[in-house]
């Protein structure tokens, strides 16, 4: 940059790579998890951008550094921040109240105090960090306050919010006793983009029923004291997606195939191999997916070691109670399904609860018959889109939930499925793993079409090219 900031400046609640600071005060560095990073590290290597997030540990304080071409500016949360910001009031009370509240949200004032303190701290550092007029982005539920705190330091910048997750309803959202503060916080952007248009029809209703605000459309009309109009908002859909040409690149390389045959014969050589990949969250649907298999084990529909399922569980929230209850209840029902219908060298289930290099991850999806993907409530779900990009021979089938927003852009050619509905979940697994091999070839054919298409690089474009549209002001910051 030059000394007076950066010109694009993403902020999100995680930095890309998580910061260790070894003995010797040296710090290191590796890949933080979660869709977001996926989707934006190539926006911001591309673009000479600054990221501002937190480093993954408590109490960590670090200047400024490069890493993997990005200018990454950590920002520092201590173990308090982190029980009432990070895991109370963005994974206890927004994360289950904007999935539907599959869990119970928990409300705390302590927990709200403290997101409101966070929320300014990353306000203050992305002010330090833009260029006059600069572009300014912002992502996700941890962070909605950021757009209005950091226009009252910068009405000089353009900025953006996306939001990653589902958007809920009123009759929701109506819950949260801070709703108001949460909605004009997320009206300090220029353009607020989400996942599918359902999102931005709630958010936009919303503001209609919570405040007094006009809106026409996709467009929110802000008015100053005396009704005239001060500035207008977009709420819009940007689905998120991967950079699919690399990960197609990545799962055609010799190596990647190769270890996708070692895993198939490291397995027994199956005729049906299942796989599940996903964070460890009650919101992914995992119980029902693993009970739909035992039930298919238990009818003799499904046989071991003929069929086997591998269940990829990224640790995930680990000091969050739903979080670590979930845990104990899928590793009992593994447990229990292993020692009714597995046999010596053959398991019915292959559970890891950790994370595997991309590479691992290219060839487990090339391994894989049948992909399964059947989240409860989910924003996107890039697991559905990178198995896609994988799939560069055709082959494979996705069984993929209705409720995830990726369904609303491959729901055409995928096997959908209402996870809620056993019964139904154990014939589209049936259906998917008997697939005759032509229908199987010409529906993934559509959706490899769909995800090159519609890359992350399309994503960002589209979202960046709305935003920059929106002229800058002409005010200065205030001293
Ligand atoms: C989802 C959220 C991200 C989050 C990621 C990982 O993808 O949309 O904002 O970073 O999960 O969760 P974590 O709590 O570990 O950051």
């Amino acid at each position: 940059m030059d000394s007076a900031g950066y010109d694009l400046v993403v902020v999100a609640n995680r930095l890309p790579v998580d910061v260790t600071v070894g003995e010797d005060g040296a710090p290191s560095w590796t890949r933080s998890p979660g869709g977001l990073v996926t989707a934006l590290e190539p926006v911001v290597q591309s673009s000479d951008g600054a990221w501002v997030g937190w480093g993954g540990s408590a109490d960590l304080e670090l200047e400024p550094f490069d890493a993997d071409d990005m200018r990454l500016v950590p920002v520092k949360l201590s173990e308090d921040d982190l029980r009432f910001y990070y895991e109370g009031f963005s994974n206890d009370t927004l994360w289950p109240l904007y999935h539907d509240v599959i869990q119970p949200p928990t409300f705390h004032r302590q927990w709200w105090d403290a997101y409101q303190r966070v929320n300014r701290r990353f306000a203050d550092a992305a002010a330090a960090q833009a260029a006059p007029g600069a572009t300014v982005w912002v992502h996700d539920y941890q962070l909605q306050l950021v757009p209005k705190f950091l226009r009252e330091l910068r009405p000089d910048v353009r900025i953006g919010y996306f939001h990653h997750i589902p958007f809920p309803p009123l009759e929701i959202f109506a819950q949260l006793p801070w709703r108001l503060q949460v909605v004009e916080g997320l009206l300090g952007a220029d353009l607020i983009g989400f996942q599918r248009g359902g999102d931005a029809a709630n958010f936009v209703r919303i503001v209609r029923r919570l405040t007094d605000v006009t809106t026409r459309g996709q467009v929110i009309t802000l008015t100053d004291a005396d009704g005239r109009v001060d500035r207008h908002v977009r709420a819009a859909a940007f689905p998120i997606s991967i950079d699919s040409k690399a990960f197609d690149r990545l799962a055609r390389t010799p190596e990647v195939q190769q270890r996708a045959k070692e895993i198939r014969a490291e397995l027994g050589d199956p005729e049906v191999l299942l796989l599940g990949v996903d964070r460890l969250d009650y919101t992914k649907g995992i119980r029902h997916r693993i009970k739909a298999f035992e039930e298919l084990l238990e009818d003799g529909r499904m046989t071991v070691p003929e069929s086997t399922l591998v269940q990829v569980a990224s640790p995930s929230r680990e000091n969050v109670g739903a979080y670590q209850q979930l845990r104990e209840e899928v590793e009992a029902q593994v447990g229990r399904i292993n020692g009714e219908h597995g046999e010596l060298g053959h398991a019915a289930v292959h559970y890891m609860h950790h994370s595997y290099p991309m590479e691992e991850m290219a060839a487990l999806y090339l391994a894989a018959d049948v992909m399964l993907v059947t989240a409860l409530r989910d924003g996107m779900n890039l697991v559905a889109k990178e198995y896609i990009a994988a799939r560069s021979d055709d082959r494979g089938a996705l069984v993929l939930s209705e409720f995830t927003g990726a369904a609303d852009e491959l729901g055409g050619a995928a096997i959908l499925v209402n996870p809620h509905d056993i019964a139904g979940l154990k014939n589209a697994i049936q259906h998917a793993a008997n697939i005759d091999p032509r229908e199987a070839r010409k529906r993934m054919r559509r959706l490899r079409r769909r995800v090159l298409e519609n890359d992350v690089a399309h994503w960002s474009e589209s979202f960046l090219s709305v935003l920059t549209a929106v002229p800058v002001r002409e005010r200065k910051p205030e001293e």
